[in-house]
């Protein structure tokens, strides 16, 4: 597959491409369009990558297209047999078919979740900076969020394990929200801290939620430690949720999977879908990601290290030419976290450079918590082409500023 191609995005109704988010809302918006040259905008802010998608999936989708028949669809021993498969072969995971329990994406997931397994006056327990719908699970459904923040040491985001059992203690935790691998910091957290994290939350009986997106992403040299490989006791109260939609770039299709190890929880969820009338598989998302599990492997190796060399390019252009930013060190994901706080502007400034002067839409890091103000998380599945330009614009952006003050 060649990811140094362009790919044109308008008329796809595109969300990363077509539209800008203005007060939380989706607006419609040409801004990116290629015709307006250097002046146009570039998108590098959801997590959706501009690559193709592996052939084995274009061609089971499109053999399934011209069967014309789109009827609601469930869930088959064939596809169960693809995600279970994966699990173990890509990392190790052994399960149980019977423990898949599909949903229409991870996000409406969390939010069926948070209003299960708690009541309005809990408070979930999240680690900001992080995917900032984590926050809108708890607070869209009335609860409270209490982070147990990640602390920045020698380059590295920690988690903070006494903080985490004085809060699980202090505001009667019954549910945590693990970002495993860590979305925006780039973490993919080691067998060792999952079991310390595992522990202190079966001490005080915290469900935990271990959100595994990212879980294929982990680039060359790292691993993927998946919560479901912790002692029994431990993953007895969890939830894995994993999907093929960040991995092989099918988010659109709106197709996920939590695996839930113990059969009462897994009953309790399984009644939560039904409850919201969310039941049910979209059939290409289905026949998506059992062609990705099937059959895309070998792109996933390809497109990893495509995106590690982005990484990398990033990591070194920032050093050599924008040195008062730094690129934190990524271990998974195709998102950058960028720290700014050199050039001491606020949230709302960043944003406004990053949109005006570099013509770059980005995610401002406040937007994952207080905790990511003066940060820039910025999407790196994109040909490099493209990335120069990003960058060569934000060393401008940030020379320009540097002039204003
Ligand atoms: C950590 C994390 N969880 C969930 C999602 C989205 O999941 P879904 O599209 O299945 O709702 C994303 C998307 O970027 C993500 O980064």
């Amino acid at each position: 597959m060649d990811f140094d191609i362009e790919w044109d995005h308008r008329g796809l109704s595109s969300l990363k491409w077509e539209f800008i988010v203005k007060d939380g809302e989706p607006q419609p918006w040409d801004g990116t369009d290629a015709r307006l040259g250097d002046n146009r905008t570039l998108p590098m802010w959801v997590a959706d990558m501009d690559f193709r998608v592996a052939e084995p999936i274009i061609s089971a989708l499109r053999e399934r297209v011209e069967r014309g028949i789109y009827g609601y669809a469930g869930k088959t021993e064939r596809y169960l047999q693809a995600v279970s498969t994966w699990m173990e072969t890509r990392h190790g995971l052994s399960i149980d078919p019977d423990w898949i329990v599909p949903t229409v994406g991870i996000v409406p997931a969390l939010h069926m979740i948070v209003r299960r397994f708690t009541t309005s006056r809990d408070s979930v327990l999240i680690q900001r900076p992080v995917y900032y719908p984590f926050s809108y699970a708890v607070a869209n459904n009335g609860r409270q969020v209490v982070s147990n923040s990640l602390q920045l040491v020698d380059d590295c985001y920690e988690m903070n394990f006494s903080d985490l059992e004085k809060k699980i203690k202090d505001h009667d935790v019954k549910l945590a929200i693990l970002c495993n691998p860590h979305n925006p910091v780039g973490r993919a957290w080691s067998t060792k801290e999952l079991s310390k994290f595992g522990e202190i939350c079966t001490r005080h009986q915290v469900l935990v939620i271990s959100d595994e997106i990212h879980g294929d992403l982990v680039l060359p040299g790292y691993q993927l430690s998946s919560y479901g490989m912790l002692d029994p006791t431990i993953t007895k109260n969890s939830i894995i949720c994993t999907a093929a939609s960040k991995t092989f770039n099918l988010a659109g299709l709106k197709t996920s999977n939590l695996i839930i190890p113990d059969a009462a929880l897994r009953a309790e969820m399984k009644s939560e879908i039904l409850s919201t009338g969310l039941w049910g598989l979209n059939p290409l998302g289905l026949v998506a990601t059992q062609a990705a599990y099937e059959s895309g492997e070998n792109w996933l190796s390809e497109v990893l290290s495509y995106i590690s060399d982005n990484h990398e390019y990033t990591r070194q252009f920032i050093a050599q030419h924008v040195p008062l930013l730094h690129v934190i060190p990524a271990e998974a994901t195709y998102l950058s976290w960028i720290d700014c706080r050199k050039l001491g502007l606020s949230d709302p400034e960043l944003q406004s450079m990053m949109m005006r002067d570099a013509r770059l839409y980005l995610d401002e890091g406040s937007i994952f918590g207080p905790e990511g103000e003066g940060f820039i998380r910025v999407n790196l599945a994109c040909p490099r082409s493209l990335l120069e330009i990003a960058l060569f614009r934000l060393k401008s952006a940030v020379e320009e500023q540097g002039g204003r003050q």
